[in-house]
């Protein structure tokens, strides 16, 4: 890489042209790193017993020795990411092994340009489970899921209809910041979904919300934008059992368009009937 502090400013200029045209539109550190380098170094065996990739990451998500096996193209082939992805998803018979995994998973290239991994908020055993986009720059800071603005009118929203994050399990259908908090691309949601649709599965709410066109699209393989979308019940499928699930308005739309609120406090309101009604039986 050149030496940018010899640039001549005209020369400066192109170069962040250059970048802005190529989509760098952040600076995520103040000096270059070599990814691939990392990367490679960090796919060879370990100094420390000489364990592989496979059973390190088995190890570091606390799973049983033999699990490692399950693991192999996990770290092994990048080249198919949402492959290793499912593969490690399955394993998870936890939550927190959910996590673990995640945490060694190295196919999502948003990894590498977020600061922290954000993999939930809440309580994982209540009833009702919301599913986001992706993690903002203050959800990238605290590794939490809505912490920022847009999370502290979901906190209003939730208490309107008397929940809270002790009552509520909050995720995102990508895990990592998207650099400039751009939409995820189709591919970054395609790696990521393994890992969401099983967090849903452990969970098991018995209501799930969608917050928003992406993560209501994603999750429920429809290509609506999400004002026709939303407001309507869907069956969600883990596999195991059917969960209602609701697409609703995404709280960062709802501040950019305070008018639609009422749409999102109808939305919620059938939520809190849902609920009740499933409680009543
Ligand atoms: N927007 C989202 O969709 N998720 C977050 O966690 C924060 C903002």
């Amino acid at each position: 890489m050149s030496d940018t502090r010899k640039l001549s400013p005209d020369a400066a200029l192109a170069l962040l042209a250059w970048y802005r045209e190529a989509g760098v539109d952040e600076a995520v550190q103040d000096q270059p790193a070599n990814r691939l380098a990392a990367s490679s170094a960090s796919s060879q065996p370990s100094q420390h017993g000489g364990a592989s990739a496979p059973q390190r990451a088995a190890a570091q998500a606390g799973l049983p020795p033999g699990a490692a096996a399950g693991l192999s193209g996990a770290a092994g082939d990048p080249s198919d990411p949402v492959l290793s992805a499912r593969e490690r998803a399955r394993m998870a018979a936890t939550l927190e092994e959910l996590r673990n995994l995640l945490a060694s998973f190295e196919g999502c290239p948003l990894r590498y340009t977020a600061k922290t991994l954000c993999f939930a908020d809440g309580n994982p055993a209540a009833r009702v489970m919301f599913v986001g986009e992706a993690p903002g720059a203050e959800e990238d800071l605290q590794g939490l899921p809505f912490v920022g603005r847009a999370g502290r009118l979901l906190d209003r929203m939730l208490a309107a209809i008397g929940l809270s994050r002790d009552s509520a399990y909050i995720a995102n259908i990508v895990y990592w910041r998207p650099p400039g908090n751009r939409t995820p691309t189709p591919q970054e949601s395609q790696i990521c979904r393994p890992f969401i649709e099983r967090q849903i599965a452990l969970a098991d709410p018995d209501v799930l919300v969608f917050l928003g066109g992406a993560a209501a699209k994603e999750m429920l393989n429809r290509s609506d934008g999400i004002l026709r979308l939303r407001g309507k019940w869907f069956d969600y499928d883990t596999g195991e059992r059917i969960i209602p699930a609701l697409p609703t308005l995404h709280p960062a739309y709802l501040l950019r368009q305070p008018a639609q609120k009422r749409l999102g406090w109808r939305d919620f309101l059938a939520i809190r009937a849902r609920l009740d009604e499933q409680s009543a039986r």
